[in-house]
């Protein structure tokens, strides 16, 4: 597809692997919204990218709305929304005393959220001629990981009704891509104890995905992703046993 002139909404774009779909995208020539809960974070990160940015929390209807209806005030249309926006929780379901609230917000921001700003946008996207869905997923779909009791299950979510909208969506034009990351050297990495993975640069990353949306790779796996997909398949429990020795900060 082509990626020049169009209308973007990237939620989380004000660091790590948003940030460089902000960057990268504003550099061919499109409008970026960005969007995020820290006003700081997204002004410095409209400063370095030119991305114009609007303040919320997809987790909350009424910010979804504004969003949404901030962009149609000012361009009319969207031509591409990346859900972006995520969180990765590494905690002891039993001892630690958020659990309760780690559960919910995680299933909000990583999946709930997605799925209704996608909702909510399609009025808008429909009014593009080239319209886009990308959802940003992770390799860790395709294996549970015991250190972080939820956030594998949302990226398995997501990988899944990535598919069954990309089917709905079909006849209406609306195009639905999924980008399936490695482990990236952004902010949320940071838990991870470096020593076990090979951190993929965002700069590379988003060249990958700019790549694979241009070409109309609707699933991308990419980086080390491919192979956890293809282990998940012959060697699930040895897959599972390599995941449980992940060490976290
Ligand atoms: N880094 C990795 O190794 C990796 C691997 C595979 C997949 N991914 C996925 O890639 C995506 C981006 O991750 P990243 O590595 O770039 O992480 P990051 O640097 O921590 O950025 C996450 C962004 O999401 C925003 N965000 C979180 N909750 C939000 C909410 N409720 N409403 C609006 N924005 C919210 C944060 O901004 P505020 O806090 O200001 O709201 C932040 O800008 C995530 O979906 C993640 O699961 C990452």
């Amino acid at each position: 597809m082509d990626l020049t002139s169009k209308t973007i909404l990237i939620t989380g774009g004000g660091s790590g692997i948003g940030l460089e779909l902000a960057r990268q995208f504003v550099e061919l020539g499109n409008t970026v919204v960005i969007c995020g809960r820290d006003e700081g974070r997204l002004a410095d990160a409209t400063r370095q990218t030119g991305a114009q940015a609007i303040a919320g929390d997809v987790t909350v209807a009424e910010d979804q709305e504004r969003i949404l209806s901030g962009i149609q005030a000012q361009h009319g249309k969207l031509d591409m929304l990346i859900n972006n926006a995520g969180v990765f929780l590494a905690y002891d379901f039993k001892d630690d005393p958020e659990t309760m609230h780690k559960i919910e917000s995680e299933i909000a921001i990583n999946a709930t959220a997605p799925l209704t700003l996608t909702r909510r946008a399609l009025p808008l996207l429909e009014r593009s001629a080239q319209p886009a869905v990308v959802f940003i997923g992770s390799g860790i779909a395709f294996v549970a990981s015991p250190g972080t009791p939820v956030y594998s299950g949302t990226k398995a979510l997501i990988h899944h009704c990535a598919q069954t909208l990309r089917h709905q969506l079909h006849p209406h034009g609306i195009k639905v891509f999924e980008a399936m990351p490695p482990v990236v050297d952004t902010d949320m990495a940071n838990v991870l104890k470096s020593e076990n993975f090979k951190k993929m640069k965002p700069t590379d990353l988003v060249r990958e995905i700019i790549a694979g949306l241009r070409s109309n790779q609707t699933e991308m796996l990419l980086g080390q992703s491919s192979q956890i997909k293809w282990m998940s398949r012959i060697a699930p429990a040895f897959l599972f046993r390599q995941f449980a020795k992940t060490e976290f900060h």
